[in-house]
């Protein structure tokens, strides 16, 4: 008899899950950061643009991918481009998956740093000087302690598959998540300095708008953000039960992805100002101090300034910050995994551990090369890999896929729009973008 393929139980499973992995690093950190240096209200208007014309229109396409084919990401690119595509399909199925293993590797170094950051007011409470004194540090004696142990977090849960695994630490996490970012919001905009924040965060200035640098930069932020373009959502999508309704299930998970990059803006800008009016230098010639400054001086800074509150406000902010990158790399760690027990039939066990060994290698190459490969990696991946995966995927199902595509059988109402909005209107205009960048 064959075997029962593991997956979510219920919807709400998998909305979570699914949400787990969209929120993250890029919603708390990354939006609010592309929003401050890319004036505020006019990247949070182009950002929603392309979350509508774009992304919403690619997480469906990869959660129907994954969900058509019941299988991870290689199989399935490869089973949607039949006879001369093929081998095209199974390409950028690997290409994706080794995304996935790229952005491991850095995002685990930063997910590490948020564990660390989350110990030090536990550490200044009990007046541990030496120890608070390492965990601020860039030491890359601290990214080889806290990056290996994220990543030993996200095995332990991919471990245990994607019923009791994934699915069951989605439902605890992600409510959770809720829970600390709105009380956290919901304190600092009462503090002095928080209306100012309120105002350029929700007040575009629209000669930016058409900036084409501005419009990359929302367009890989988005993809991103809904880990769009490694297979994330796909190997998600092929968990799912055979009747899911897939257009439903997209829309909840993008708005939920959404409604927290736009709460985590109405919580960090704000803070940004609220640590200028606490005489923190927070903006250099208009630009934020270094964007990676943001969580890791701006913020603390502010909450030393706060005294015994802001230890415990310092404490939720970085458990926050875990929990968003936990929920994130275990979607990342399962693409490679459900390959590896799929195509090349090793055990869940070995595949997680082997997945973890390669990410800690990519990792470390990363933390030994710092200062000029964490940054440029982040950059090609987000705004250059990430959008032309996307692209890809869209080509596939609108073109490439001739058999057993349902999406493109229909021949009337919404979804029949909906199918020749994704072949014919999402590849030009992501082309678009990317030659308005081109030829600046
Ligand atoms: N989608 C994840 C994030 O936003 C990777 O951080």
């Amino acid at each position: 008899m064959a075997e029962i393929r593991d997956g979510f139980q219920s919807r709400l499973g998998f909305v979570l899950a699914a949400a787990g992995a969209a929120v993250g690093l890029g919603n708390i950190w990354g939006f609010p950061t592309q929003a401050a240096n890319h004036g505020g209200g006019a990247f949070l208007l182009v950002y929603f643009l392309v979350i509508f014309l774009l992304a919403l229109p690619a997480l469906y396409t990869e959660l129907y991918l994954g969900h058509s084919a019941q299988a991870n990401p290689v199989k399935a690119l490869q089973n949607a481009c039949k006879e001369r595509s093929k081998n095209m399909g199974a390409a950028a199925g690997y290409i994706g998956l080794s995304g996935a293993i790229v952005m491991l590797s850095f995002y685990s170094i930063v997910a590490g740093w948020m564990l660390a950051y989350s110990l030090d007011p536990i550490a200044r409470f009990f007046e541990l000087n030496e120890l608070s004194k390492f965990l601020n540090s860039d030491s890359m004696l601290k990214n080889f302690i806290f990056t290996p142990f994220m990543l030993l977090l996200s095995a332990s849960i991919i471990l245990k598959g994607v019923k009791s695994g994934i699915e069951i630490w989605s439902r605890r996490l992600m409510p959770l998540l809720l829970i600390l970012l709105i009380a956290l919001t919901a304190y600092i905009a009462t503090l002095e300095g928080a209306a100012e924040g309120f105002n350029a965060y929700l007040n575009p200035d629209f000669n930016q708008v058409l900036n084409p640098d501005l419009i990359l930069a929302a367009m890989g932020q988005a993809f991103f953000s809904l880990s769009l373009g490694v297979g994330c959502m796909m190997i998600y999508g092929s968990y799912l039960k055979p009747d899911a309704n897939l257009p439903k299930l997209t829309l909840s998970v993008a708005m939920l992805d959404t409604g927290v990059a736009f709460l985590a803006g109405l919580l960090i800008i704000p803070a940004i100002y609220v640590a200028q009016s606490h005489g923190v230098e927070v903006f250099q010639n208009g630009k934020l101090i270094g964007e990676g400054q943001l969580i890791f001086a701006v913020l603390p800074e502010l909450f030393n300034s706060m005294g015994q509150i802001g230890l415990f406000i310092g404490f939720i902010f970085f458990v926050l910050m875990s929990i968003a990158s936990i929920t994130s790399t275990i979607s990342s760690t399962e693409i490679p995994v459900a390959f590896l027990v799929e195509n090349k039939s090793l055990s869940r066990q070995k595949s997680t551990w082997l997945v973890t060994l390669v990410i800690f290698i990519a990792s470390s190459t990363i933390i030994l090369n710092f200062d000029w490969l964490f940054g440029l990696v982040i950059k090609l991946f987000t705004q250059y890999q990430l959008p032309l995966m996307g692209l890809f995927y869209f080509i596939t199902v609108g073109w490439l896929w001739r058999k057993g595509n349902k999406l493109l059988s229909v021949s009337k109402g919404l979804h029949y729009w909906f199918a020749q909005y994704i072949r014919y209107i999402c590849p030009v205009l992501m082309t678009a973008v990317f030659a308005n960048v081109a030829f600046k």
